[in-house]
C-alpha cells in the first residue's frame, strides 16, 4: 500500500514540475521569433486598377482592425472585438511612415508577413491573419493600394504599441497557432465566372468569411479551411464595438438554423449592406459595401455545395453554451 502511495507521489511530483515548466516556458518565450521567410518576389508594379482592387479588399478586410478614427489613417488601434481572454492586443501603424509604419518594408517582406504571419524582424504577428489562400494578384493589389496616395495610408509618424498577451494568448501562440507555410506554387484567382469555385475562393482566400464563421478561432485550418471544426455553422465569440459578446452565425444552407431559406437577393443585401431578413448585422460583421453584386452572388452559390451543418446560434434563439 505504502509503495503505492510513494509511486502515485513521484507521478504527483513529475506532472506538477512538468506544469510548472511548460508555464516558465510558455512566459519566457513570450511571442516567438522565426526565419524570417524569403520569398522571390519582385517589386509589385502599382497600376490604377490594382490600387481600385487594394481599396476594395484594405476597406473590407484590413480597416475594421486597422483604421483609427480618430486619425482616418490606418495607425492601428486596441483590437476591442476580440474576448479579453486572449490579452490586450494592439493592431500595427500600417501607414507609409518610415519609422513607425512600412514605408521601410519590401513588398517581399510584406508578402511574406501576408503568407506567414512572420515580420521582417522574424517576431510573429499574433492576431494579424494570414492570407494564405489570397491570390498573387490580390495581394499584389493590396500593396499597390497601401503605397498609394490614398489618405488612409500616408505617412502618420505614430508608433505602434506594443502586444500585451494574456498567459492563454502566450501558451497558443506556442502551440497551436503558428506561422504557415510560404506557398510552393502561385495561388491564382479562379474564373470568375464559375460561381462555385470563384465563391469559395472569396470565402477562403478574398475575404476569409470562413475565419468568423466556423466554431472557434482555435480550431480553424488555416490550410485547409474546410477541415476547420463546424465549418461556416458559426459560433465563433467575438465583441460587439460597446463590449457586448456576440456571436458569428450559421451560414451554411441549414434550412432550420442556417440560411438555407433565404433568397439570393435576401443574402446580397445582408452581405453588402448588412440588412438580414430579421434585421440589422452588427459589428464586427464587416461592411462588404464594395463587393460587386456578382461577388456575392457566387458566394451564395458556393455555399449551396458546403456541407449542411444545424447549429443554433443566438438569433435562432439559442442560449450561449460554454
Ligand atoms: C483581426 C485584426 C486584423 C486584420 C483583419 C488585419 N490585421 Fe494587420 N495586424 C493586426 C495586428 C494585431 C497586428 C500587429 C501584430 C503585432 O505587432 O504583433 C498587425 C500587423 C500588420 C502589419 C505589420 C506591421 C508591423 O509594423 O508590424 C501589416 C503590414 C499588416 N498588419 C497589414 C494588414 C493588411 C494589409 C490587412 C488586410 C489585408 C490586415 N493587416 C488585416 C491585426 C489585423
Ligand atoms: C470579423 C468576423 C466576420 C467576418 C470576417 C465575416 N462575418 Fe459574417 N457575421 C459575423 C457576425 C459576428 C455576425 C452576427 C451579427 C449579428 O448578430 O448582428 C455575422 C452575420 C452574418 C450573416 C447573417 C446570418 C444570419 O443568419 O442572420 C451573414 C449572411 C454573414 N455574416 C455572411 C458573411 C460573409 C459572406 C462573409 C465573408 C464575405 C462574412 N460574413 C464575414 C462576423 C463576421
Amino acid at each position: 500500500m505504502k509503495k503505492i502511495f510513494k509511486i502515485l507521489g513521484g507521478v504527483l511530483a513529475i506532472g506538477v514540475l512538468a506544469v510548472l515548466g511548460f508555464v516558465v516556458w510558455v512566459q519566457a518565450r513570450g511571442i516567438p521569433t522565426y526565419d524570417t521567410p524569403k520569398l522571390p518576389v519582385q517589386p509589385v508594379a502599382i497600376t490604377p486598377a490594382r490600387v481600385l482592387q487594394g481599396q476594395k479588399i484594405v476597406t473590407a478586410m484590413c480597416a475594421d482592425c486597422h483604421l483609427d478614427r480618430q486619425t482616418n489613417a490606418l495607425t492601428g488601434k486596441f483590437i476591442n472585438d476580440l474576448p479579453p481572454e486572449f490579452g490586450k492586443l494592439y493592431s500595427a501603424n500600417i501607414t507609409q511612415d518610415k519609422a513607425h509604419g512600412i514605408g521601410a518594408w519590401t513588398d517581399a517582406e510584406l508578402v511574406g508577413l501576408f503568407r506567414t504571419g512572420i515580420g521582417r524582424d522574424g517576431r510573429f504577428r499574433m492576431v494579424m491573419p494570414n492570407f494564405v489562400h489570397m491570390s498573387d494578384e490580390d495581394v499584389n493589389s493590396v500593396i499597390a493600394f497601401l503605397r498609394s496616395n490614398n489618405a488612409l495610408v500616408q505617412a502618420k509618424p505614430i508608433p505602434s504599441h506594443e502586444q500585451e498577451p494574456s498567459f492563454l494568448g502566450k501558451m497558443l501562440v506556442n502551440t497551436v497557432m503558428k506561422p504557415t507555410p510560404v506557398p510552393t506554387k502561385p495561388v491564382l484567382t479562379p474564373d470568375t465566372t464559375d460561381g462555385v469555385a470563384y465563391g469559395r475562393y472569396l470565402v477562403v482566400g478574398r475575404y476569409k468569411c470562413y475565419d468568423c464563421h466556423s466554431k472557434d478561432f482555435k480550431t480553424n485550418n488555416a490550410l485547409v479551411p474546410e477541415q476547420s471544426e463546424g465549418y461556416l455553422a458559426g459560433g465563433t465569440r467575438l465583441l460587439t464595438p460597446t463590449g457586448e459578446e456576440i456571436m458569428s452565425r450559421n451560414i451554411t444552407c441549414d434550412e432550420e438554423t442556417g440560411i438555407g431559406d433565404w433568397t439570393e437577393a435576401q443574402f446580397v443585401q445582408a452581405v453588402r449592406y448588412g440588412k438580414a431578413p430579421n434585421g440589422l448585422l452588427k459589428l464586427p460583421m464587416p461592411k462588404f459595401s464594395l463587393m460587386s453584386e456578382q461577388e456575392a452572388q457566387a458566394i451564395y452559390a458556393y455555399l449551396h455545395t458546403v456541407p449542411k451543418l444545424k447549429n443554433a446560434t443566438a438569433e435562432d434563439g439559442a442560449v450561449a453554451a460554454r
